[in-house]
């Protein structure tokens, strides 16, 4: 990349630029908090917000000329800092909006100096002011930070105007790699993603389907049984290509079979359009499914805890945008 070496940027000055420019130095997300003279509540978003020094502990962050709540800010002896969780973007939105009462509605602490302490954030710090600079058309607010707490959580990243997660980056590279790997290679192997998300799939599905076996359920019944529980009141017509798209074979007996044996009930309430009626779980049925369900719940979380939630988060991601390029959401024969 060639960059200018002029300390002066050549006028025009394209702001819009410079906002895109500033967007590739990624940065957390925080919400700074504080209680004006009068009692009320003030609150924005902030990615300003950064480490200034160890001893004594300060922190700084820059607040807009044009906010709302500019006045109270330079008042406030003190404020505090939230650095928000992954799953915090709607709070964080929420504190950018020019709002009359942004805290309604939400569970509070009250903090030193009366600031409001939000719920949930990976950090948070309570800081009393120690300097104010003037920075252009922002103040520069730096704190002394009195009081911390954090957390494992993970915290809520923004870069290029968008709220992100933040992954590994030895796990990024890994997957390219991976994907290197198998573009390189020209059969099907183990890097392949056919494989990858087969063998995934396979080995979670496979702990799942001990819980159904120690119930007596064979692969079309566990398969039955989860599909009605999703969504109870199927035809035989719907079952069977929902058979199909899952890699099963038609298996109409399984059905009677699970009717048998109290499972099941066929409701015949459609006439002659579903031939045969609707396939309903029984409440014998739907808590089997329940039981299975929790067990499953469980193995899960197991499993992804080991993962830790930052890929977890990453994991989940990638497999839904992978299955929204992959499936078109239609059955086949719709
Ligand atoms: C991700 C993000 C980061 C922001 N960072 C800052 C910031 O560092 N300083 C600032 O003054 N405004 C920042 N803003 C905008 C303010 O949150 C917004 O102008 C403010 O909450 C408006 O309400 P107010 O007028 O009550 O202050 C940011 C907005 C977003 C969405």
């Amino acid at each position: 990349m060639q960059m200018s070496t002029a300390h002066q940027p050549s006028p025009p000055f394209d702001q819009r630029e410079f906002r895109n420019a500033l967007g590739t130095f990624t940065t957390g997300v925080t919400i700074v908090t504080a209680c004006s003279s009068d009692g009320k509540l003030i609150g924005v978003t902030a990615n300003s917000f950064n480490s200034v020094s160890l001893d004594p502990p300060l922190v700084l962050w820059s607040l807009s000329k044009s906010s709302n709540s500019l006045a109270a800010f330079e008042a406030a002896e003190y404020w505090a800092v939230h650095i928000l969780s992954h799953d915090q973007d709607q709070l964080a939105t929420h504190f950018s909006k020019r709002a009359h009462d942004k805290f309604a509605g939400l569970d509070l602490e009250t903090g030193m100096g009366g600031a409001p302490l939000l719920d949930g954030c990976t950090t948070r710090m309570q800081c009393k002011t120690a300097y104010r600079y003037d920075g252009g058309d922002h103040i520069i607010m730096v704190g002394e930070v009195m009081h911390f707490e954090h957390s494992d959580i993970a915290p809520l990243v923004y870069q290029r105007g968008n709220y992100a997660i933040a992954t590994r980056k030895e796990l990024a590279d890994e997957a390219e790699a991976l994907i290197k790997a198998t573009a390189a290679s020209d059969s099907f192997d183990e890097n392949s993603m056919s494989y990858l998300l087969g063998s995934a799939y396979f080995h979670l599905y496979g702990k799942l389907r001990e819980f159904g076996a120690l119930q007596g359920l064979n692969d079309a019944e566990f398969f039955v049984l989860n599909t009605l529980a999703a969504r109870n009141g199927r035809s035989l017509a719907e079952l069977n290509r929902l058979f199909v798209y899952a890699g099963h074979t038609p298996l109409i007996n399984v059905l009677d079979d699970m009717t048998a044996r109290g499972l099941l009930q066929v409701v015949v309430d459609q006439g002659e359009r579903n031939e045969r009626g609707l396939f309903y779980l029984t409440a014998i049925g739907q808590a089997l499914a329940q039981e299975i369900a929790n067990a499953g719940k469980q193995t899960e979380l197991a499993l992804l805890g080991s993962l830790g939630a930052v890929d977890t988060i990453a994991l989940r991601t990638l497999l839904r945008r992978f299955i929204t390029l992959t499936d078109e959401g239609k059955l086949p024969g719709e």
